[in-house]
Formats: C-alpha cells, structure tokens, sequence
C-alpha cells in the first residue's frame, strides 16, 4: 500500500517585529509543513497566510489592519479560498478588535499558542466565525513545537527566553508576551546541537530579556546566561554566539567575565538604556541611573576591550524635558555607539506610560529623534571607518548584491561585502576591510591561513 499524498499547499508568512517573532515564524512553518503547506512569497497563490505581528509602537499595530485590507482582497480573488491567521502580540492584545474588524480573518492565536495551530486550521475548516486562542496555556510550547529540521544557513536564532517582568512605563511586552520564562538548560543545549548539526555556525541566543535567563543546569546548580554561554561554547562547529536583548540591570558579573573568558562570544552588545536622564530613567521604571550604565559600559568594555555596543532610544517618553533630552545625547555621545535603534515614544493602550501627565507634542518628538538619530548616525558611520585597514574574521553567510560578491558579518555584527567564491557559505574566513559605509562595510578576502584574521582593533 503506497501512503496517501499530502496535498501541496503554499504558506505565506510575513514578520513584523523583533527576532524573536523570526525564530517564531519558522517554527510555524516547520509545525506546518507536515500538513502539506510549503512556503511561497506570492499572495496570490497561498492557500494560507499568516501574520506574525508586532504591537510595541502603534505604526506597527496599524500596518497589520493595512494589510489585512489588502488580504481581503486577495482572498476574494481566491473565491475565499484562504485561510488567514494573525499571529503575535497584536493578535494576542488585540484579539477581538480584530476580528470585529477584520471579520475574514480565519485564526487569531496569541505567541504562546503555536503549538496548536495545526488542531486550529482543522478548526476554522469547520468553524463559521474566527477560531481564536490567545489564553496564556499552562503547558510549555516549547515542548510541544517541532525541533528544527529544515536546512540552516550559517547563522541561526535559538529562542532560550520569553517573557518580561520588568513593567517599563511604556513597553506592553508584559502584557502580551506575559511572565518571564527560561527554558531549561539541558533544552537549549539540545536546541544548539541540533542547529550546528544542520549548519549552523553562529547562534543568536534569544529573549525579551535574554540575561534575565536562569535555570537548573546538568550539574543541578543554578545556571545564569554566563554558565550557559560557557555550556554552548564546547560544542564542536559552534564559532560564534551571541544574544539579544539584554536588560542593564540583569547583567551580572559571570555574564561581563564571560565577555573576557569565551572567545566564541562575539564582541558585540544590544544594550537598550532608552534615555540618559536619571528623571526620565526613573519615569520609565528602568531601575537603574545613567551613571549606572556608564559604570557597566566600563566594566564591559575593561572585559572586552573590543566590544562594539548597540543600544536603543526613546525620544519624548511623558515627562521627558529639553534638558532631559540634552542628557540622552550627552549619555550617547559618551559611549559611542557602534550601532542602534531609536523610537518616537508611541502611547500603548494599558501602559502606565500612556496615561502620565506631561506627553510630548508629536513635533517635538520628531525634532528630538532627528537630533538622536543624526548623532547615532554619525557614531555608526564613524566606527564603520575605524574599522579600515584591519583584518577581521567574517562569517560569510551568504551571496553579495553583484555577480562575485559575497556577504558576511564581522564579529561586530556588520555586514561585510567582498569578492569571492560561492563555496565560502558558512566558513570563517579573514577579510581586510577597506572602506567603511554608514550601514557596512567593503573588504578583500585574504588567503585562508592569514594570521592576522584574529587581529583585533584597539577599543
Ligand atoms: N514607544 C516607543 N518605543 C518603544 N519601545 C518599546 N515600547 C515603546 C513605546 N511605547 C522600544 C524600546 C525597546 C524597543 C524594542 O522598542 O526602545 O527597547
Ligand atoms: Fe519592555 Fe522593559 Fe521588558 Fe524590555 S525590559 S521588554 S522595554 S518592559
């Protein structure tokens, strides 16, 4: 007897928001891929799409509903067939609104509901209205997602955290990605050999609050983010770690020593410290002063003298004066930030922040970003250069944007574009670097045994 089979269908994801929504969508794909569903890009053939949606700034939050417009009409053009779901943290604070507004949306299901999706398309096969689940379930998704099978490129994502406890004033993250949540250690290491098995050589650790991550390692003591880092590093193939977003309070001094100790951690931070005014720090119920971070940059910086550091801002936070403005460029002008986003402070419904005293007028936010983001601009263009002439060590993940080009990231995280063979894909190889753009970099590959590829810059 042969095996009935699965009907071919295409599955159209699009991401809006952090990485941690990335590493979310491929693990839906993965969970769906047995029914049948393999991955397109093109509308007009899904048989399904899913939204994977950010809600942390209202712009996101809107384009969702400017998207499901379009999908409307997509799907009337498929005679209705197509099954539209809306995953992520607008779905999981937004649940009702949107099927009020959006009726032809089929399945809206919160970011700890993935593993269900499967038994929901089922459902909404049968179900008139939209099948929704944004409950915060007791079990463990993790346990019941899929591990990664599907080929990885050189550079992956490994999700070890989930969750915030830290209620600052204007984030909804507590909200919709709900309590703090480490998965075990013994987990996430089953997690990364799996993914080096499959490729892999650089894994971003990842985590609303990534250096908030504990647990119970093989051991039986009491792991932090540094013991597992130092658990990661052992294994074979590994080259590179890294982890993103970490909060200044939760970086303890095993996390800083690990900076100096494991040369597989890459000298790169995503540090956010939001604003440089204590007033503006103590608003936002950040929990620590500016002097605090300047004290940590330090500490990091004396560990690993190289370390490139990337932070986020917030520009007119309710409260936030001139002068506390001023503080903010004067914090960044005195770290030097090889990198980083920053915000117009955007009210989210349900936040302490959007109901303070003291908003800020829409145009002096904007004036105020402009001044953050020419600074920060200035900062990213200016360490680009200080990289020429050095030799780095450059992952190349992948083809350039010409014919012979290749691209790669630099263990400071920068994208790297140089003239070379197809076959480098996922090998480490040295790159001279010869001009320094304000978003990457240009370089010369050098022959293999260059010794100087771990040459690294004076800080
Ligand atoms: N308005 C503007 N920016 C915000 N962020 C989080 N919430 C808001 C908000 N309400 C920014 C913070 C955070 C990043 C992921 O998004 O800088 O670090
Ligand atoms: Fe939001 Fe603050 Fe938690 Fe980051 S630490 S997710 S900004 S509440």
């Amino acid at each position: 007897m042969t095996d009935t089979p699965v009907p071919r269908k295409r599955l159209l994801i699009r991401t809006w928001g952090c990485q941690m929504n990335v590493y979310d969508s491929a693990r839906m794909a993965e969970l769906l891929a047995p029914l049948g569903y393999a991955p397109t890009e093109a509308v007009e053939e899904a048989d399904m799409v899913i939204l994977n949606t950010c809600h942390i700034r209202e712009k996101a939050t809107e384009k969702v509903f400017s998207d499901l417009g379009r999908l409307r009409e997509a799907k009337k053009a498929r005679g209705g067939d197509m099954v539209i779901a809306v995953a992520g943290c607008v779905a999981q604070a937004e649940g009702a609104e949107i099927t009020a507004r959006a009726p032809w949306v089929d399945i809206v299901l919160g970011p700890q509901s993935y593993h269900r999706l499967p038994e929901m398309v089922a459902r909404a096969a049968r179900a008139a209205g939209a099948v929704i689940e944004t409950d915060f379930p007791p079990e463990d998704k993790f346990d019941h997602l899929p591990e990664a099978r599907a080929p990885q490129g050189a550079t992956a994502f490994l999700t070890v955290q989930e969750g915030c406890d830290k209620f600052c004033a204007f984030c909804v993250v507590p909200y919709t990605r709900g309590a703090e949540y480490s998965r075990p250690a013994a987990a996430v290491v089953a997690e990364a050999e799996r993914l080096v098995a499959l490729g892999a050589r650089e894994i971003t650790l990842l985590g609303q609050n990534v250096n908030a991550w504990h647990g119970e390692g093989p051991d039986g003591r009491a792991w932090t983010l540094g013991r597992l880092i130092r658990r990661l590093a052992e294994i074979e193939g590994l080259a590179r770690i890294r982890y993103t977003t970490s909060h200044p309070r939760d970086m303890d001094a095993d996390l800083i020593a690990a900076h100096a100790e494991v040369p597989a951690l890459m000298p790169f931070l995503h540090l956010p410290v939001q604003s440089g005014s204590d007033r503006v720090l103590r608003l936002m119920n950040r929990g620590h002063t500016a002097a605090d971070y300047l004290r940590l940059v330090e500490r990091l910086r004396a560990a690993r003298p190289d370390l490139a550091l990337s932070t986020d801002i917030i520009a007119g936070h309710p409260g936030e004066t001139a002068a506390d403005h001023a503080a903010t460029l004067a914090l960044i002008r005195e770290v030097g930030f090889a990198q980083a986003f920053s915000f117009k402070y955007s009210a989210r419904p349900g936040t302490p922040a959007a109901a303070m005293a003291g908003q800020v007028e829409e145009a002096t936010k904007e004036a105020r970003l402009a001044e953050i983001q020419a600074l920060l601009r200035e900062q990213q263009t200016a360490f680009n250069r200080s990289r020429i002439g050095l030799v780095a060590e450059v992952l190349v993940t992948g083809p350039g944007r010409h014919p012979g080009q290749m691209a790669g990231r630099t263990p400071w995280l920068t994208p790297v574009h140089f003239d070379g063979p197809a076959d480098l894909v996922g090998r480490l190889v040295p790159v001279r670097i010869l001009a320094g753009h304000p978003h990457s970099l240009t370089g010369a590959l050098l022959p293999p045994a260059s010794a100087a590829a771990r040459e690294r810059p004076a800080a």
